[in-house]
């Protein structure tokens, strides 16, 4: 094939994928089906509305985990919408409830990326705004979502005891433990014959005492802002609501305290975003160039002439590349994988490059593109555990701000040495063309027949290998659905997929958020097996 019509097949590969990643969003957007035009005519505005009337006019939202649920039995999203947005020109964790998804009950998938979002704005000191609507426990599932639910509500006043302000919107019906969102949150807007937070609504103060009560004088928004003082700000209506939580905000005094300079201007890549589809082969045993995506993707070269990207230790350990670049003015370190496998020199030079990005506090990327560590009698001899086990050391003990992003390929403990989701990146995302798991699928299913057979002959039986071919088609099958990126997003293993494209802005506004707080790298690491 010639060098077009390889280009011309990968681009192709990769907006068939791409446009697939669409509709499963766009199932998100949709996930409320009839209940959308009946929360209309009730003359609410819709979560996604709230939020666009909320930020900044013209500014971006950055949306996490939108695929959340996504292969469970629950709807695409999990009933909320979860996102970085700047209100009054700070960057704020917006989590709103979808009403029209279940009545906003949240189930387990929603809990999980409530925690998340919670987490991030606790490691990126972010002030959060809850637009709460929602009818509390999705009740089926409660055994799943009662006891761990709880921690949503410590998460709340922890933050706040940190200096992290928390602000709730209430539109609407926020029951039980919902009714806690506003009871826990620093700042409550409640709008006006909308909002209903009690403990129990009337059916169940009947049944539990026998009182006789209404909607209004037992949660009604009136009466929390005149008489219980749950609610701090009375909003006449949804608009006047965002227009109030905006103006609180405003007043929050907030400053960034990180120590980048902030970027007034910086250089567009040398080369062209756009042509990352036509060098990013969707079958993963196609290699490819992590060059030619990184300059695609940092600051471009600018007319002081500054490198791009200033390759570190280029002639030692190839199948990794590191290096230092600046992303939207910001300064970062970059680890991608070149050739797929980890080795003991690419493992060491991992492990000083981290070293040397906590030591100049500048945070790291992390580029995924790997098929594990090297195994075999020569790299066991020659220390590819221990030098493995240096590299995720580093990653694990590493104080400076981690961004991952899952190019392609991320399986065995490559994923770990790469910073994968257990190692707490700050963010981390995941291209359409990405595969995640313990070994590919074809390995996998080979050893399960290995072990198999293995097992027969110990027992003295005879291997029935056409019977076993079934079982690992089956097996493989499985795997393979199992490690692509909806699968995986669905988990909330990641905090979203994204087109190549958008790469660079994406972790541009991260690297924003980062800069909420101070980088300290850490001089301190644990015991290095050398
Ligand atoms: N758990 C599971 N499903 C729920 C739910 C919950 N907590 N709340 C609502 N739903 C479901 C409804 O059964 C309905 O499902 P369906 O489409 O399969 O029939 C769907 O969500 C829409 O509910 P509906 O009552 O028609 O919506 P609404 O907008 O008129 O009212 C609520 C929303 C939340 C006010 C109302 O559904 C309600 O009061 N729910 C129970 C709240 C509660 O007591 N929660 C206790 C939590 S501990």
């Amino acid at each position: 094939m010639t060098a077009e019509t390889i280009e011309e097949t990968r681009r192709e590969a990769m907006l068939e994928k791409i446009e697939s990643l669409h509709a499963e969003q766009t199932k998100a957007v949709e996930a409320g089906g009839k209940y959308i035009a009946r929360h209309k005519e009730r003359g609410k505005l819709l979560a996604r509305e709230r939020i666009e009337l909320l930020i900044d006019e013209g500014s971006a939202f950055l949306e996490l985990m939108p695929l959340a649920g996504w292969g469970s039995d629950f709807a695409v999203g999990a009933s909320m919408v979860t996102g970085i947005g700047v209100v009054e020109g700070v960057e704020c964790m917006i989590v709103a409830s979808d009403p029209t998804v279940k009545g906003g009950a949240l189930n387990p998938w929603s809990l999980r990326k409530s925690f998340r979002a919670a987490e991030i704005a606790e490691k990126n000191f972010l002030p959060s705004i809850n637009l709460t609507e929602s009818g509390g426990a999705d009740l089926p599932t409660q055994k799943d979502i009662f006891i761990p639910g709880g921690r949503g509500f410590r998460d709340l006043t922890r933050a706040s005891a940190r200096k992290q302000p928390t602000i709730s919107v209430v539109f609407g019906n926020s029951t039980a433990g919902g009714a806690y969102v506003p009871g826990m949150s620093d700042y409550v807007i409640m709008v006006k014959e909308r909002a209903k937070v009690f403990l129990a609504g009337p059916p169940l103060v009947k049944m539990a005492t026998g009182e006789e009560t209404d909607d209004e004088s037992l949660g009604g928004a009136e009466m929390h802002s005149r008489i219980s003082g749950s609610s701090d700000f009375l909003a006449l209506d949804e608009h006047d609501a965002i227009l109030q939580a905006r103006r609180v905000v405003a007043r929050l005094n907030w400053r960034k305290q990180g120590t980048s300079p902030d970027p007034t201007s910086y250089e567009e890549p040398d080369l062209d975003p756009e042509e990352l589809l036509d060098l990013i082969p969707t079958d993963l045993k196609e290699p490819f160039d992590p060059r030619e995506a990184i300059l695609r993707i940092v600051d471009g070269t600018g007319p002081n002439n500054a490198v791009a990207f200033d390759e570190f230790k280029p002639l030692y350990g190839s199948s990794l590349c590191v290096g230092w670049a600046t992303l939207h003015g910001r300064e970062i370190g970059i680890l991608a994988n070149a050739r797929g496998v980890l080795m003991s020199e690419e493992a060491q030079k991992a492990a000083q490059f981290i070293q040397l990005a906590n030591q100049k506090d500048t945070p790291l990327l992390f580029l995924h593109n790997t098929t594990g560590y090297m195994v075999g009698t020569e790299y066991e001899q020659g220390g590819i555990i221990k030098h493995g086990a240096l590299m995720i050391n580093a990653v694990s003990n590493s104080k400076v701000p981690h961004l991952t992003v899952i190019m392609g390929a991320s399986y065995g403990a490559g994923n770990y040495g790469m910073n994968g989701r257990a190692y707490d990146p700050r963010f981390l995302f995941t291209w359409p063309s990405a595969k995640s798991a313990v070994m590919g699928p074809q390995q996998l299913a080979g050893v399960l027949e290995i072990v198999a057979r293995e097992s027969a002959e110990k027992k003295g039986e005879v291997f029935d290998a056409e019977g076993f071919k079934g079982i690992k088609d089956m097996v493989e099958g499985m795997i393979e659905e199992q490690s692509l990126p909806y699968f995986l997003s669905g988990m909330v293993y990641d905090d979203g997929v994204i087109d190549p494209r958008d790469t660079r802005t994406v972790l541009g506004i991260c690297l924003s958020v980062i800069d909420n707080q101070p980088i300290e790298g850490a001089m301190n690491f644990g015991v290095f097996r050398m």
